[in-house]
């Protein structure tokens, strides 16, 4: 059985190329200068991809657990000045005063299905909300299949490529087996997350990439071509 710190080294690594594109999906030049809001932003696997891209940028990592917070610092240790985190609880519509009303762009990675599907459908407006006029909000996320069927294709498929994965999954520990549990509970089909997207008032809702049960989607907040921050600014 791997130990957690290097799955989650490993899964760091695979999920390295889609973050860079959920990266590159934003209407920035690399060297704008502008801020962005990671939502369950853990240790910052997302936001550190984000930074090294747009060496100008400023990180919002917005988390709600205090170890994920403290190991963050240590991780994003090489971007010190460039990011801060801020304690907040997405299952909350109140966002904290510490995040400012109006960002750049908004992403999150691997946190949007941690969420009961009321506050999904919340968040895209809340998100919408702080949003410039012509700001895109990207979300890199595992989904639920629609049916029965397609879940068994994507079971197979999967474990076609990690063939590890039928056996770790029947050995599960009982804390491996919590932690799954915690990661499927609210994870939903794709389709009503894009169709709350565009009840949010987000246009060019669109899915820019997608493999088995992993998804890049997005949208843009109607208005003029987002204008980064003035350059050099810190994270808010
Ligand atoms: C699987 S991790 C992903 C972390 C990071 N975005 C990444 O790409 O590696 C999910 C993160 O969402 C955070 N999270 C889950 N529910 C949350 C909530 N209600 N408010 C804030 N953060 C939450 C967890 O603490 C965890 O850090």
């Amino acid at each position: 059985m791997r130990s957690f710190a290097a799955s989650a080294q490993q899964r760091e690594r695979e999920r390295h190329e889609q973050v860079l594109l959920l990266a590159r999906l934003l209407p920035f030049d690399q060297q704008d200068a502008f801020t962005f809001l990671d939502l369950g932003a853990g240790t910052g696997a997302a936001s550190r991809v984000l930074l090294a891209e747009y060496p100008r940028a400023s990180a919002i990592l917005a988390e709600y657990s205090p170890q994920m917070t403290a190991e963050g610092h240590r991780q994003m240790a090489p971007f010190a000045g460039r990011y801060r985190y801020v304690e907040m609880d997405m299952l909350a519509s109140d966002w904290p005063a510490e995040v400012p009303p109006q960002l750049d762009a908004v992403v999150s990675a691997l946190s949007i299905h941690h969420l009961p599907d009321a506050r999904k459908q919340a968040i895209f407006g809340e998100i919408f909300g702080r949003l410039r006029p012509g700001a895109w909000y990207v979300n890199y996320d595992p989904i639920r299949a629609p049916d029965a069927v397609v879940e068994a294709v994507w079971e197979r498929v999967n474990d076609r490529y990690d063939p590890e994965a039928p056996y770790e999954r029947a050995h599960r520990t009982p804390q491996e087996q919590a932690r799954y549990e915690n990661h499927v509970r609210y994870m939903i089909p794709l389709a009503p997350q894009l169709e709350w997207l565009r009840q949010a008032g987000f246009i060019q809702v669109e899915v820019f990439w997608k493999r088995l049960d992993w998804v890049i989607y997005g949208g843009c907040r109607p208005g003029l071509t987002v204008s980064p921050s003035p350059s050099g600014r810190g994270p808010g």
